[in-house]
């Protein structure tokens, strides 16, 4: 479900790395159903994504499949209907109720599929009420590509510092602010061109103010600490303020002192999002729309992770990752 950028994306990674997987993994995915906004494509047997694609560049829905297609049909309707092992939820993020992903991660579970996902809503709202649904209904959630793109910051946390005790998270979240911050810094561009610019490289949301306001970057933040850190929390427990008041001249003052702005989440007392002074030397100082945490803990240290946090072949790797994890599960299981 969800045929924008990270949908495609994935489609294409799943074509071109076709052999490979199979040779290295056993993996050999049948996509069965294909779903965006104005209805599905359906094959039992499997689609063939290619012309999946085309169909969706050439007449913008892959219900336009004179074979295959189903103008008429929700995605909760598939979900629902079409057997399948596992959901790809790539809708975009609504932070006010989750939806249309809440829907079909729920919908997807009570139908025993395992769900990858990229959406940060329905996490956002509902991280610890959607585990234990998974739980209860003995099936798998995933959500690597929410936080970092392809750059694996969840894994490292939960797998990476197994046995440590992370204190404190800061990092930036954001790669579309962090790629304003950065050109505004460096070219002189004005805050719109540096926008534009992010948005044509496909790093912003498909509403922007949820990355200029600091939002995509809170739940971000609300996901690593639930899942991380295991705090209950969802989005009204962070304080926000976004970057859109940032001026070159303020970029120039913190300049002056061997510094720059970005847009820093943080973790510890609380959890806040807003703009922060930080040295250039700072191994979180990192440009473009790349992303950086710093994970504190008790007794490793500091440890930083740096990757391109945006952008649709980054997430598709990770929804691909996901999706290796699970088989990887349910293989270990029935070893068991
Ligand atoms: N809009 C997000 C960003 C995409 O710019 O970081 C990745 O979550």
């Amino acid at each position: 479900t969800g045929c924008g950028v990270v949908g495609q994306s994935f489609m294409q990674l799943l074509v071109r790395r076709e052999a490979e997987l199979v040779k290295n993994h056993g993996f050999r995915p049948r996509i069965v159903a294909v779903v965006d906004r104005k209805g599905a494509a359906v094959n039992p047997k499997g689609l063939d994504l290619e012309d999946v694609l085309s169909l969706k560049a050439e007449k913008g829905t892959v219900a336009a499949s004179r074979e295959y297609g189903h103008p008429d049909m929700s995605a909760l309707e598939i979900i629902e209907s079409v057997e399948a092992e596992a959901l790809v939820e790539a809708t975009p993020t609504n932070i006010k109720d989750g939806e249309p992903g809440l829907s079909h991660i729920k919908a997807a579970f009570k139908t025993g599929k395992h769900v990858v996902t990229t959406n940060k809503g329905p996490l956002a709202l509902a991280l610890p009420a959607l585990t234990e649904l998974a739980d209860y209904n003995k099936v798998c959630l995933r959500f690597s590509g929410t936080v970092g793109g392809g750059t694996p910051i969840l894994e490292l946390a939960k797998k990476g510092l197994l046995g440590d005790k992370i204190v404190s998270i800061r990092g930036i979240l954001n790669g579309t602010t962090n790629y304003i911050l950065t050109e505004m810094d460096e070219r002189g561009i004005t805050f719109q061109q540096a926008l534009e610019e992010a948005q044509k490289k496909g790093y912003a949301e498909a509403d922007p103010s949820m990355d200029v306001d600091g939002i995509d970057a809170a739940c971000k933040l609300v996901i690593m600490a639930n899942w991380i850190m295991n705090k209950k929390v969802t989005l009204k427990d962070v304080e926000i303020q976004g970057v859109r008041n940032i001026s070159p001249s303020a970029l120039e003052e913190a300049s002056k002192k061997g510094c720059t702005l970005k847009l820093i989440g943080s973790i510890d007392d609380g959890l806040k999002v807003k703009p922060r002074e930080i040295s250039r030397r700072d191994p979180l100082c990192v440009g473009g729309a790349l992303n950086a945490v710093t994970f504190v803990s008790e007794f490793a240290g500091e440890e930083t992770i740096i990757g391109r946090g945006a952008g649709g072949m980054e997430t598709a790797s990770a929804v691909l990752r996901d999706l290796l994890y699970i088989k990887q599960d349910l293989a270990s299981k029935l070893i068991v």
